[in-house]
C-alpha cells in the first residue's frame, strides 16, 4: 500500500467512526422523549432605521400587537409565540444578512417580512432555499412570491395598482397626457412605472414623457424640465414618500400644473412634512384606510391607537394581517414544522381585517385598493376599487 492509499484507509476509518458515534448520540437524545415545543419562533424584519423608517416602525408595531394579543389570549395550541426583530434598513444585503441569522442562529419556523419589494425578493431566496416560509406584509412587486413556494404576501400586486392609476386618470379625470418619474434602482417604482405606462397607453392615453433618476437622488430639476416641456395632465410617482414629497415641491416650483398620482410607497406622514402644500390635492392607491367601516378593522384602529398613540397606516394593517395569516397557517397545521406551516399557509381562507383572504397560485391574495386623497395634510378616504 502506498503511503497515500494508507491515509485514504485512515481518514475513511475515522469518518466512519465519527458518523456512527453522532448517530448513537441522536438516538440517546431520541430516547429521552422530547418535551413538546413551548414557544414557537417567529421572525419580523422592516426597514426600522433608513429612507423608509416610518414603513418599518409601523411594520414591526402592526405584527408585534397581534402576535402579544395572541399571547395574552393563551398562545397559539398552548405555545407562546417569541417574536425575533430584524432591521433591513431598506437594503438588500441587510435583507439577506436578517434572513440568514433569523433562520441559522435564532430558528426562527416563519418570517413576516419585509416592506420593499428590493429587499423581499434578496430575502426570499434564502426563505425558499432553507424551506423556512415568510410572508411579505406590502411587497408589491410580482417577482418576489414567483421566487418560490415558501414566499407568500398579504398585499396586492403592482399590476393591479397600476391599473387603479392608469384608470382613475382615463376614466375619472378623462385626461389623454400622462408623464411618468421613477427611481431607476428600485423594482417597486421601476415595475409599477411601466405597468402605468402600458395600461395607460391600453387605455388609450398617451405617455408624453417617461423620465427616470438614480437611488438617492434629490435634485430632480433635468427630469423636471423635460416634463414641464410637454405640459401632461397627469403626473404619476410610483416612489415612496419622501422622493414624492421632493419631486412635489420642486415640480411646483417649476410650474408644473399636471395632477400628481400614486401608489402605496406615499403611505407615510412624512409625506405630509416633505411635500408641504405642494402634495395637497395628490392622490394614491393603497391597502387600508383607518376609516374602513369593517368591524374588524375598527377593532384594529382602536387597539393600535391605544398602544402606540396614532392611527395606524396601510403598513401596520398589512403587518397585523400578515401576523393573523402565520398564526392561522400554525394553528390549522397543529405543528411548528415550517412544511406543515407552508402547506398550511397555502389553504388560507380567512376573515382578517380587510376582507376574506385567500391565495391565488402565485401566493398572491386577490384584494381591493383604496383611493385617497391628500387633504389639509393628511390622506381621506376616496373611493374603494375592486380587481
Ligand atoms: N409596495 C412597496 C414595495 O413593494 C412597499 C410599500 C408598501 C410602501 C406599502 C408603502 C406602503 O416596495
Amino acid at each position: 500500500m502506498s503511503k497515500r492509499r494508507i491515509l485514504r484507509v485512515a481518514v475513511t476509518a475515522l469518518v466512519v467512526f465519527a458518523v456512527l458515534l453522532a448517530s448513537a448520540c441522536e438516538k440517546k437524545d431520541g430516547d429521552s422523549a422530547a418535551p413538546a415545543p413551548t414557544e414557537v419562533r417567529i421572525g419580523i424584519v422592516a426597514p426600522i432605521t433608513g429612507d423608509a423608517a416610518t414603513f418599518g416602525i409601523s411594520t414591526r408595531n402592526g405584527a408585534q400587537l397581534y402576535f402579544d394579543q395572541v399571547n395574552a389570549a393563551g398562545g397559539i395550541n398552548g405555545m407562546t409565540i417569541r417574536t425575533f426583530v430584524e432591521d433591513d434598513k431598506g437594503d438588500p444585503a441587510e435583507g439577506a444578512n436578517a434572513w440568514s441569522k433569523l433562520i441559522d442562529q435564532d430558528k426562527v419556523v416563519t418570517i413576516v417580512g419585509t416592506v420593499m419589494s428590493k429587499v423581499s425578493l434578496a430575502g426570499a431566496p434564502i426563505s425558499q432555499n432553507k424551506g423556512i416560509p415568510m410572508i411579505s406584509p406590502t411587497s408589491t412587486n410580482p417577482a418576489v412570491t414567483l421566487v418560490g413556494d415558501y414566499v407568500f404576501r398579504a398585499c396586492f400586486i403592482d399590476p393591479f395598482q397600476g391599473l387603479v392609476a392608469a384608470k382613475y386618470a382615463t376614466q375619472t379625470m378623462n385626461v389623454r397626457r400622462a408623464a411618468v418619474l421613477y427611481d431607476a434602482g428600485n423594482d417597486y417604482t421601476k415595475g409599477l412605472a411601466e405597468v402605468f405606462r402600458d395600461e395607460f397607453i391600453k387605455m388609450g392615453g398617451e405617455i408624453v414623457a417617461f423620465e427616470s433618476y438614480a437611488t438617492g437622488t434629490s435634485d430632480f430639476n433635468a427630469q423636471l424640465v423635460k416634463i414641464n416641456a410637454v405640459a401632461p395632465d397627469v403626473l404619476f410617482l410610483p416612489n415612496y414618500y419622501n422622493d414624492v414629497g421632493l419631486i412635489a415641491k420642486q415640480a411646483r416650483a417649476m410650474g408644473i400644473s399636471a395632477q400628481f398620482l400614486g401608489g402605496d410607497g406615499w403611505d407615510s406622514p412624512d409625506l405630509f412634512t416633505i411635500g408641504g402644500t405642494a402634495i395637497e390635492g395628490g392622490i394614491f392607491s393603497n391597502h387600508f384606510t383607518a376609516e374602513s367601516t369593517l368591524p374588524a378593522a375598527q377593532a384594529f384602529v382602536r387597539d393600535y391607537e391605544a398602544r402606540y398613540g396614532q392611527k395606524p397606516d396601510a403598513l401596520a394593517a398589512l403587518a397585523y394581517e400578515a401576523a393573523m395569516i402565520v398564526v392561522d397557517s400554525i394553528r390549522r397545521a397543529g405543528s411548528i414544522d415550517p412544511t406543515a406551516i407552508r402547506d398550511a399557509m397555502a389553504t388560507t381562507n380567512m376573515e382578517t381585517i380587510t376582507g376574506r383572504i385567500t391565495f391565488d397560485a402565485s401566493r398572491n391574495p386577490i384584494k381591493g385598493a383604496v383611493l385617497l386623497e391628500v387633504r389639509n395634510g393628511a390622506a381621506v378616504y376616496k373611493a374603494t376599487v375592486n380587481p
